[in-house]
């Protein structure tokens, strides 16, 4: 496909950022997040410049894993609001040219779901082979996702005698997609809120669900992906579909799709990992030896970029003694750690709050190619709440402004979903509001760089080449097209540094787009006429330059 033919491929270069409904503003004083409260704040994330929202799971759930245990796939937890508060909502994000997708949530349901409720009555009932049974474990039983809660991934039926695989936690039985009344099933739901308005789905746990896709007749799994992605693009021509699959980009291929589009978008947990060893040890050189080798994708297809989510920090495809590093530097307590790989912490806290190191991994996120995403609070730094809370610690209320309850809500503080921090993170330090005015905090540095982002197509769509810097502490990378070249230089160290840099010596014409000294005149920033860049500890800059002349000009 020719770029010039990509208008519709929104997700290429969309800007997403991450929210649960039930954390971020709450409307009428019942401590919980709600739609009428988010439908409020839409005007302050369009300040910030985002272009698609991702809606954590908002429907009815008993909330044992904060939603992803769907009980009602067609309707709103009562708390969070109605389908016409959806409907608004997403009406006043579309208004300001936002796009929303959703979180879809079909590897399993809830144990409550009537589905599952009819489907344990009887082996007779309709609903049986809606899920995965069988007499006995078997004996290569899959591990459990969430080794210390769980041990196992099948869990005996009292009733009927037999046992269903749960890949997550108990309550959330495996859905049976080789039964093709499931797929007919998940495809009503997704045409149901495409409908209504949504713009895509964050397909939660891809991987697993292939695994029941695949058994026990079904030669290969991703036909039920490709399927899933023509009815998408049937029903909603510019729907997408953003996939949870945390593998090596060589395993992550496949569900790009062979023979025909599977993903739209996959997250790109790779850079996101070596990204954190690379801040753990001050150097660049794992993150460039990962992108290097990041294989080449079709045009219409890309990498969703992220540092933190709403889950732990995964370091499970690190090497052991890589995953002790970070979390030697970043979790030294064990309580801070799950799983045995990952961390439950946000972002701040781990860099210290040191504005230098959060700027200059904000900077490595919106410079690499792929759609930047955001978790809500990342924006303005915030920190995470007692590690008692596990993965919840990192899903805290939005912290809006000084006062009460951070302004999220006016309940009682004993009435909120979840506390707020106290201390340095707690919202009379961190808000929005103190941020909007203070020309130096991370609030306006982050919607700068989502305006540069933006302006600089060529990030996520030119071709991305890892430049040899000469030194391991300084990543310098390239996205280039045939009329333009994008040059990022961020140094991972405390200590400056200076990088030669072949080819971006004075006979080029160079622009400046960002610098952490916050200089972007040319004298001052760009490369001196041997193509030398001099760097701060943790500092970056963004250059941009016309193609150097070629014989033919
Ligand atoms: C991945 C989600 O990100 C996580 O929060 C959830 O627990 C599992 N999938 C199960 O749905």
């Amino acid at each position: 496909m020719n770029p010039a033919d990509t208008s519709d491929l929104w997700w290429r270069t969309a800007v997403f950022y991450c929210l649960d409904v039930q954390t971020f503003q709450d409307s009428d004083g019942d401590g919980s997040g709600d739609f009428a409260g988010l439908a409020r704040r839409i005007d302050d994330l369009s300040a910030l410049g985002i272009t698609c929202l991702w809606l954590m799971p908002f429907q009815p759930s008993p909330d044992l894993d904060d939603g992803y245990d769907v009980a009602d796939f067609y309707s709103v937890a009562p708390a969070l609001g109605d389908l016409g508060r959806v409907v608004e909502t997403i009406r006043i994000a579309h208004d300001r040219g936002i796009r929303v997708v959703m979180d879809l949530v079909v590897n399993h349901t809830s144990d409550r779901h009537p589905w599952f409720v009819a489907a344990r009555r009887s082996k007779k009932s309709r609903y049986r082979d809606y899920y995965v049974w069988r007499d006995k474990p078997p004996r290569k039983a899959q591990p459990t996702v969430f080794p210390g809660e769980e041990a196992t991934t099948w869990e005996l039926d009292e009733r009927t005698g037999q046992y269903f695989l749960h890949s997550f936690y108990r309550h959330q039985p495996d859905l049976n997609l080789a039964n093709p009344e499931v797929r007919a099933e998940i495809a009503r739901i997704i045409g149901f809120w495409l409908k209504l308005g949504i713009d895509g789905f964050r397909v939660d746990a891809v991987p697993y669900l292939l695994t029941t896709a695949g058994a026990p007749n079904e030669q290969d799994p991703h036909s039920f992906l490709r399927e899933l992605h023509r009815f998408v693009g049937r029903r909603a021509g510019s729907a997408m579909l953003l996939g949870e699959v945390a593998l090596t980009h060589e395993e992550q291929l496949q569900y790009f799709g062979e023979s025909a589009p599977e993903l739209d978008l996959q997250f790109d947990f790779v850079a996101s990992q070596t990204a954190f060893l690379c801040f753990a040890r001050g150097e660049a050189e794992p993150l460039a030896r990962a992108l290097a080798a990041r294989p080449q994708v079709d045009v219409s297809q890309g990498w969703a970029m992220f540092l933190r989510n709403h889950d732990e920090l995964s370091l499970a495809l690190l090497t052991d003694d890589e995953r002790q590093e970070v979390f030697d530097a970043f979790a030294p307590d064990p309580d801070q750690q799950v799983y045995g790989r990952g961390i439950i912490r946000r972002l701040a806290p781990m860099l210290d709050g040191d504005p230098r190191r959060l700027r200059l991994a904000y900077s490595l996120l919106f410079s690499l190619p792929g759609a930047p995403v955001l978790f809500y609070g990342e924006e303005i730094g915030m920190g995470e709440l007692d590690t008692s809370f596990v993965r919840e610690a990192v899903r805290g209320p939005m912290q809006w402004d000084a006062g009460r309850n951070g302004g999220f809500s006016t309940a009682r503080a004993s009435r909120l979903t979840r506390p707020l921090p106290t201390g340095g993170y707690g919202p009379e330090h961190v808000n929005v509001n103190d941020q909007r005015r203070d020309p130096d905090s991370l609030w306006m540095f982050i919607s700068e760089l989502i305006s540069r982002y933006r302006s600089t197509p060529v990030i996520p769509w030119g071709r991305l080449k890892v430049l040899d810097s000469g030194d391991r502490r300084v990543l310098a990378h390239e996205c280039s097209s045939d009329e333009v070249t994008f040059l990022a230089v961020h140094n991972f160290s405390p200590e400056p540094v200076t990088v030669e840099l072949p080819g971006w010596d004075a006979g080029r014409e160079i622009t400046v787009l960002l610098d952490s000294s916050g200089h972007t005149a040319p004298d001052l920033a760009a490369p001196d006429e041997a193509g030398r860049v001099r760097l701060d500890g943790y500092g970056f800059r963004w250059l941009k330059s016309a193609p150097p002349p070629t014989d033919h000009d």
